[in-house]
């Protein structure tokens, strides 16, 4: 990637937990110590279950040939390309938390950091530089959805290593961008003034979050993208202060927004899970890595999942089920300090597949109805997003299942086990269900209750990780259900309850 700090971390990252294979680009090479090794294994628990038994000698070489971020990914949570408060220029000025505030002052309680007089709101845009137009994208018309979807997928986030880049389908950019209350004015572009190119675009849709109890009007941040040719040039800042200028003139004064680079500052932060589907294809595109001592016939066993789901009662969601789904998903969210508020409305915008859409599918909703009380007790869903394989002699692309929404009735026990040994039969089932519908790669964050699971169904670690953000609110951290070993941790959970896109 040509700027890879801009890295999103719920890009389509690499599995680092099973590395160890070949040489990457930024490997360790000689410079390992034996005291070195020994530290780094003490750190990194996932690692040294993996080397376990490889005797001292070959574990230093498979350490020695390990690419630096595999290794460090399982030590610091945050990092990735994190500068002092001063070198953020523009972020400096913004509405958000300094990184030195430390969550225990007073104003650390929760609230607005700056409150916003809608009368001092420009009713006019900042000047774009010479050459450059402010535009407002009508997504309904075919032909500017068909623009939107042109700069995403040749402009829009890669890994680090340039290997795989999202392809949202259009389906998809209906479905995120044209929810319940969703206003064209947010659907912000940049065109070229001489030829109308379309080259930038920053995205939100208004919902409302609840943190630790406090309700919150947001818009939903998303979709930021700059044209390659014109990256480093100053013109995220402009598309920012754009978007929240017709957020405010909206009466919508806070957002959230998620980001793989570190910001002034996560309210939370995630790491990225993936559980290989089809693990020879993710071996072929360079995704998954071949284990250390290791086969290919061994790697595709253990990722082997049973041809049929195993919940009684387990059915597709209709439009039949969104009261008692909503319902459902409200109560379980509400344990987290930070979630969404979905109305019915919602529900059933971001859950039911009808049918009869012309459209390509794009979330995956389930049910499980009690045979014998009828009542929905558990639900859970997931949502299609491809990444094209860039540059690949076989492979076009990637087809990954995000996990989206889930909830179940056994949250509201006491008892963690019957909680832990629901979610694994429910997600078990949600990984047959996906590989049913041919995804390649099922992947989850940390969020949620998913630590009760993820080890166990064997996803591996990635190195993506995923920092949440509030714009013009400070709330003390939110755990994001990792420890400082950046592993999942039941006592880390309870943090984060929203999922974005
Ligand atoms: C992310 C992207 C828009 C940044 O553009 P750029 O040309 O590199 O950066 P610009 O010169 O326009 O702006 C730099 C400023 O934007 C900030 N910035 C960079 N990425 C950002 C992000 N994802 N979210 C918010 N601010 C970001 C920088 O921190 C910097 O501000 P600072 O001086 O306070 O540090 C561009 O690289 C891109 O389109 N990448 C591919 C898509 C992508 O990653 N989108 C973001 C998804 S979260």
């Amino acid at each position: 990637m040509a700027d890879n700090k801009d890295t999103k971390g719920k890009a389509p990252a690499n599995q680092t937990s099973e590395s160890g294979s070949s040489p990457k680009p930024y490997s360790i090479g000689d410079k390992l110590t034996p005291k070195m090794a020994e530290s780094l294994l003490e750190n990194n628990p996932a690692l040294k279950n993996e080397m376990a038994g490889l005797g001292k000698d070959k574990t230093a070489e498979a350490l020695r040939k390990m690419d630096i971020a595999d290794l460090l990914t399982g030590l610091a949570v945050g990092g990735k390309n994190q500068k002092d408060m001063a070198s953020y220029k523009f972020w400096q000025t913004q509405p958000v938390p300094r990184f030195d505030e430390t969550g225990s002052e007073p104003s650390a309680t929760g609230g607005p950091i700056k409150m916003i007089d809608p009368e001092k709101v420009s009713k006019e845009p900042d000047a774009l530089v010479e050459g450059f137009e402010w535009a407002t994208l009508d997504l309904t018309n075919e032909v500017e959805l068909q623009e939107l979807w042109d700069l995403l997928t040749y402009h829009y986030v890669e890994d680090d290593n340039a290997m795989f880049r999202f392809r949202y389908s259009k389906a998809f950019l209906h479905w995120a961008l044209m929810s319940p209350g969703w206003k064209k004015e947010w659907h912000v572009g940049v065109r070229a003034t001489k030829s109308k190119k379309l080259v930038a675009s920053i995205c939100g849709v208004p919902t409302e979050l609840r943190v630790r109890g406090q309700k919150i009007k947001v818009t939903e941040i998303n979709f930021l993208c700059i044209h390659k040719k014109l990256r480093s040039k100053r013109l995220t800042p402009v598309l920012i202060k754009e978007i929240t200028r017709r957020c405010y003139l909206n009466g919508i004064y806070q957002a959230i927004y998620t980001a793989g680079v570190v910001l002034p500052t996560p309210v939370s932060s995630c790491r990225y899970y993936h559980r290989p589907l089809d693990w020879l294809k993710l071996y072929e595109v360079g995704f998954s890595p071949l284990p250390h001592g290791s086969t290919k016939a061994r790697q595709i066993t253990k990722n082997h999942l049973p041809s049929n789901t195993s919940s009684p009662g387990l059915r597709p969601m209709e439009l039949k089920d969104v009261d008692a789904v909503q319902d459902l998903l409200e109560r379980y969210l509400r344990r987290f300090d930070m979630n969404q508020a979905f109305t019915k409305d919602e529900v059933k915008h971001w859950l039911v597949h009808r049918d009869n859409d012309e459209q390509e599918q794009v979330v995956w909703s389930y049910v499980v109805e009690d045979p014998e009380t009828h009542k929905i007790t558990d639900f859970f869903s997931f949502y299609s997003l491809a990444s094209t394989v860039i540059q690949h002699p076989k492979h076009k692309d990637v087809c990954a299942a995000y996990l989206y929404y889930y909830a179940t009735e056994t949250a509201f026990q006491e008892d963690m086990k019957t909680l832990k040994d629901r979610l694994q039969m429910l997600m078990n089932d949600a990984l047959i269900l996906a590989k049913k519908a041919r995804f390649d790669v099922f992947n989850a964050l940390t969020l949620h209750d998913n630590p009760l699971f993820l080890e166990a169904l064997k996803f591996g670690a990635g190195d993506g990780q995923l920092h949440f953000y509030l714009y013009n609110y400070r709330t003390a951290p939110i755990p994001g259900g990792v420890n400082e070993k950046n592993l999942p941790d039941e006592k880390q959970m309870g943090g984060v309850g929203v999922v974005m896109l």
